[in-house]
């Protein structure tokens, strides 16, 4: 018989892509994980069909329906109650929550955010990264602390930024990797494989030290050979 499988509720408000991608993941036999509802706060999130359709409980804590910010979370704590949720995964979840609401589910809760923190917090990560002018970008899933896009880091997935990328060029290559990294360092959580002690993570993770990614690319074969070697 499997190990118990943590349940875990996702928040979203859009799109969802990333929401997919942990439910596609939840139906491997040995995922550590599967997922016990997805929690919108926007009714028209495009995501909630695809779950519902998935056969997987939903919910809508619409947070123009509450007075207060504190209100809002409130209901929503109690929703993820209702589902036995053990861990939170915030999948495009376009709010920002208090320390109160992240308290309760501290070292229960990730984000996957859209760039490599901890460079460009918050919004329109894209389109600040090819403003900076790095040559490499990528995304990162990390606990959620009180302090915006800053707890302790999880996982990261890097891409290359291209001559001629827009910001939605650059943001379908970044979102790809979202897409395989997410999955991941939910696992290693729900599998106890990792945890967050003191702020920091801890735990095993396997990475592979012989990997590199250089933006450009280097071609000069002198170079190729020193690096590989
Ligand atoms: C994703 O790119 C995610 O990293 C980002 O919103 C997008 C949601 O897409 N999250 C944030 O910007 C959080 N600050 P999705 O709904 O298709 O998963």
């Amino acid at each position: 018989m499997g190990v118990r499988r943590k349940k875990v509720s996702v928040l979203i408000s859009g799109r969802g892509s990333n929401m997919q991608a942990l439910v596609r993941a939840s139906r491997e036999p040995d995922c550590p994980f599967e997922i016990c509802a997805v929690i919108s706060n926007e009714p028209q999130a495009k995501g909630l069909s695809f779950a519902a359709d998935a056969g997987i409980a939903t919910a809508v804590v619409d947070h123009r329906q509450f007075e207060s910010r504190e209100a809002f979370e409130e209901v929503l704590h109690e929703t993820l109650l209702v589902f036995e949720s053990e861990l939170v995964a915030l999948a495009g979840f376009m709010r920002i929550l208090t320390p109160t609401f992240v308290r309760n589910w501290e070292g229960r809760m990730l984000n996957i955010h859209p760039s490599l923190l901890p460079l460009f917090k918050g919004l329109h990560t894209h389109r600040r990264a090819l403003e900076a002018g790095v040559r490499i970008h990528g995304c990162t899933v990390h606990f959620v602390t009180a302090d915006l896009d800053s707890g302790p880091i999880i996982a990261q997935g890097a891409v290359p930024v291209l001559p001629d990328d827009t910001e939605d060029s650059l943001a379908a290559r970044v979102l790809k990797v979202e897409h395989r990294i997410y999955p991941e360092a939910l696992a290693l959580v729900a599998s106890g494989t990792v945890r967050m002690l003191d702020g920091r993570v801890v735990g095993d993770w396997q990475a592979d030290e012989q990997a590199w990614l250089s933006s450009p690319a280097v071609t000069r074969r002198s170079l190729l050979k020193d690096i590989t070697s």
